[in-house]
Formats: C-alpha cells, sequence, structure tokens
C-alpha cells in the first residue's frame, strides 16, 4: 500500500475501528491454527457492522466463515435473538470459528454449517428456512455467479447483497475473473440497485459490492 493510502486506511481504523480483545484474540487464534490470513480488514469488518445495523438485520447469511473473524462483526449488529448462518467448507477452519465466537461472546448467535456452500443453500431453500435480511458473499470467487442466483431468493425484500474482494487486480489488465462476473450480473439485474464500494488493503484496492433487493414496482 502507498504511504498516503496507508495513512488514510490508518486514520479511519484508528478512529472507528479499534481492535478489542475477541477481535484481536480472533486474529491470534487463526494464526496458531495456521488459518490463513484473508479475512476482511478491520475498517471493512466495521462497515460490515454498520451495513447490518442499517437495515436491521436480525438474519444473517455468510458464505465463507473462515476463523469468524467477519462473523463476529456481524453477530454484534444482530440483536440477542438474532442469528448468524455462517457456511464454510474446511472443517478445521469452522472448528476455529466456533471457539473465536465462544470468545467473543456470541456463540449463542452464530451457526457455523460445514459442506460445500452451494449444497448447503439448496438445503436452506428446500428446507423452507427464514428469509434473510442480509447475504454475505466471501468464499471461493469462481462461484460468486451461483451463489447470487441460490442465495438471492433466501433475502427479503428491502435487504442487502454484499459481495466481497470485487475489485480484482482483472478489472485493471481485462483477464476474467469470477467476481467480474459477479458485478456484471448484479448489475443486469433490475430487482437490485447497486454500487461497489472501493476498500482499502493492506496492499492496494479491493471493493465490496453492494446491492439492495428492491420491492417490486
Ligand atoms: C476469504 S475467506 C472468508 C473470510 C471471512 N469472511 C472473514 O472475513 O473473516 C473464504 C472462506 O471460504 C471457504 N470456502 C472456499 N470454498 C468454499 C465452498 N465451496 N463452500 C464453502 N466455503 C468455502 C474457505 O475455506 C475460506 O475459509
Amino acid at each position: 500500500m502507498e504511504l498516503s493510502t496507508r495513512a488514510y486506511n490508518d486514520y479511519i481504523s484508528a478512529l472507528f475501528a479499534p481492535q478489542d480483545d475477541a477481535l484481536t484474540g480472533a486474529l491470534a487464534e487463526m494464526e496458531r491454527e495456521n488459518v490463513p490470513g484473508i479475512n476482511v480488514s478491520a475498517v471493512e469488518g466495521k462497515l460490515l457492522e454498520v451495513l447490518a445495523l442499517t437495515v436491521g438485520a436480525t438474519r444473517i447469511l455468510e458464505i465463507g466463515t473462515l476463523g469468524g473473524y467477519s462473523g463476529i462483526h456481524f453477530a454484534r449488529a444482530l440483536p440477542e435473538d438474532g442469528k448468524l448462518i455462517t457456511l464454510e467448507i474446511d472443517a478445521h477452519h469452522a472448528e476455529v470459528a466456533r471457539r473465536n465466537f465462544e470468545r467473543a461472546g456470541v456463540v449463542q448467535k452464530t451457526e457455523v454449517r460445514v459442506g460445500p456452500a452451494s449444497e448447503t443453500l439448496r438445503r436452506l431453500a428446500a428446507t423452507g428456512e427464514p428469509l434473510f435480511d442480509l447475504v454475505f458473499i466471501d468464499a471461493d470467487k469462481d462461484s460468486y455467479t451461483e451463489y447470487l442466483n441460490l442465495a438471492l431468493p433466501l433475502l427479503r425484500r428491502g435487504g442487502l447483497l454484499l459481495g466481497d474482494n470485487t475489485l480484482p487486480d482483472a478489472v485493471l489488465t481485462g483477464e476474467e475473473s469470477g467476481t467480474k462476473f459477479y458485478n456484471a450480473a448484479v448489475a443486469r439485474r433490475s430487482d437490485l440497485t447497486t454500487i461497489i464500494i472501493p476498500i482499502l488493503r493492506q496492499h492496494g484496492m479491493d471493493g465490496l459490492t453492494v446491492s439492495f433487493k428492491r420491492s417490486p414496482g
């Protein structure tokens, strides 16, 4: 990250996203357990929390749990009887996340479901799960468009659909990428109003695609 970009990020982070014991503990536990540090940044985590609060979320669906760092932010935005269902293919990541939710005092609001997300999403639809207020897609990038198609029916109208890592280098190079296909797919949909929020990262720029699911008419 350029010096000036880092300075902007550090300013936002220090003022609005100071890290408490639960968050630093979650990252430390991930490192101890060899879970890769590919979680959202502190600033993006706080953004997710604010977005969840904005739609008054009581039910959140996350695709891609990792060690539960973003999940802690979502759980904090939920009321006491709220629920975060988070999907993870890797059983070890899921176990680390459960421990981190426990340490953060949010375990009663969270449920980690292990397995390929596309299968779990189909099961959620088949079992008539109540609709979600917010869906966050942050797993294997080539499957984003499939997750869009599977998860959108599970999102209530007036809810938010978020896609992470959506300003890849491929935007500059012209190469193909899963998240570019995803951006094109949400841009085409008349039932979504969408924008990409640029996100500062340790190494350059990334993006969070934010889509609002509109009521018909
Ligand atoms: C970028 S990480 C998620 C980061 C997390 N949201 C955070 O910010 O703390 C992506 C996660 O998706 C999981 N994943 C990859 N492919 C998956 C699939 N097909 N189904 C479910 N999870 C998958 C990976 O194992 C990894 O833990």
